[in-house]
């Protein structure tokens, strides 16, 4: 490991707990910016994480990866300490406190059985693995071991869906009756323009696909506003059979790129929600936000974005009547009522790291961990079983 012993981590305070965080996959576009720029040096740069008893808990990161001129680059650039291309060494090393993972998902399951095994603390992308019974196994791994264990449910943390589950404590719904997702995006072919994802993203050969991607938020986007997930009926589909990768060579794009998926949903009371979501890399965007979701009840509907979301009571509620012989005669969008945040959301990257981080300074369990995450899996590989089938399926409860 390259370090420096004569300059000291910048914003680091004398006596400052120190917790220093391995990241593997930094060189990659979540490993980058979302974690480590956005949340691991904007928590340093900022002092640190405040815990319960006032004091600061700092952060150091130490950069890992395959790539020692990109590393050494990166650290340069940030003012990081430590880089190293030698994931054993950090996990061998006493002095590494977390394990952070976002190298490309078929890297997974080995590198944090490793990290765990070596007693490190551990906050990971998802999915956490490519198949359930590895991510079965990973949960097994974690729930014998005494580290805390963490991965990324960044949406629930999302302003938009921290408003839509505050409306569903308040009861402002009624009984729910559905939800409807929409996500997507188009994601140019490579061949004029560049594609704007990785082309791993797109071979199942290397662990793309859309539904193995997106199918684990959703599992946990359910979990965290409606109840757990009963059954699942999904098509997958490969709209676009050939791409360009970012050698600009042609290649066929083996994995599935849209996702239309329907989950029966059981709210914890028992009642039962019917949800809807598309996933999709091969749309075009007509909505105000990249991905939306709407939930209708008895008593009111709200529609949530990633930042905003607006809802209409049962008692502003417009009469519309069906006749395609008229133009239209309400002006439905405006009769939605922003929710306010009412406190500061900031990016749900960073507020997950930060209660994760404080649940390793307290010992304690990070309330999304690996059990939870290999539901996400198990929905995924539920949901491409669907598909290839042609049937709706049950989602089996995971015993550890
Ligand atoms: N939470 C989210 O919203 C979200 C969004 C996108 C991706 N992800 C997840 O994050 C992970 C990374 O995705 P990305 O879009 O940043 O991908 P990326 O291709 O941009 O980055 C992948 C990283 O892994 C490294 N890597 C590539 N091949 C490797 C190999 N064979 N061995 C070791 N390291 C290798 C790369 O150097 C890079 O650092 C994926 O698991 C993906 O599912 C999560």
């Amino acid at each position: 490991m390259t370090k420096s012993p004569s300059s000291p981590a910048p914003g680091l305070s004398p006596g400052a707990r120190v917790l220093r965080v391995a990241m593997n996959g930094v060189t990659g576009r979540m490993g980058y910016r979302q974690h480590l720029v956005r949340s691991i040096l904007a928590i340093r740069d900022d002092g640190g994480v405040r815990l319960p008893d006032g004091s600061l808990l700092q952060v150091e990161p130490v950069l890992v990866g395959r790539d020692a001129d990109r590393l050494s680059e990166l650290a340069r650039r940030h003012g990081v300490e430590r880089w190293t291309t030698d994931v054993d060494a950090v996990l061998a090393d006493p002095e590494v406190d977390v394990y952070f993972d976002a190298q490309v998902t078929s890297r997974r399951y080995d590198a944090l059985t490793a990290a765990i095994k070596a007693g490190k603390h551990v906050y990971t992308e998802k999915p956490t693995a490519e198949t359930l019974d590895q991510a079965v196994d990973l949960a097994r791994l974690a729930a014998t071991s005494d580290v805390t264990c963490g991965v990324v449910h960044d949406k629930l943390y999302l302003p938009g869906l921290v408003k839509l589950r505050r409306l569903v404590d308040e009861g402002f719904f009624g009984r729910i009756l559905s939800l409807r997702g929409e996500f997507g995006y188009w994601v140019f072919e490579g061949d004029h323009q560049a594609a704007q994802r990785p082309s791993w993203n797109y071979r199942a050969e290397d662990g793309g696909g859309i539904t193995t991607d997106m199918f684990c938020h959703w599992n946990y986007v359910l979990e965290g506003i409606l109840g757990r997930v009963r059954t699942v009926t999904a098509r997958a589909v490969t709209h676009i059979p050939f791409r360009w990768d970012e050698q600009g060579r042609e290649y066929a794009a083996t994995a599935d790129d849209a996702a239309y998926g329907i989950f029966d949903v059981e709210t914890p009371d028992g009642d039962p929600v019917v949800a809807q979501i598309n996933s999709s890399w091969a749309v075009r965007v007509f909505r105000d936000e990249l991905v939306e979701f709407q939930v209708d009840g008895t008593h009111g509907s709200a529609v949530a974005g990633l930042r905003r979301c607006v809802a209409q009571q049962r008692a502003h509620t417009p009469k519309p009547v069906w006749n395609p012989d008229l133009p239209v005669t309400e002006p439905f969008r405006d009769q939605w009522l922003e929710v306010p945040a009412n406190a500061d959301l900031d990016n749900g990257f960073r507020l997950q790291w930060e209660e994760f981080l404080r649940d390793v300074a307290a010992g304690r369990e990070h309330r999304f961990g690996l059990l939870s995450a290999a539901r996400g899996v198990q929905l995924a590989e539920l949901g491409l079983r669907s598909s290839a089938e042609g049937r709706r399926l049950d989602v089996p409860e995971i015993v550890l």
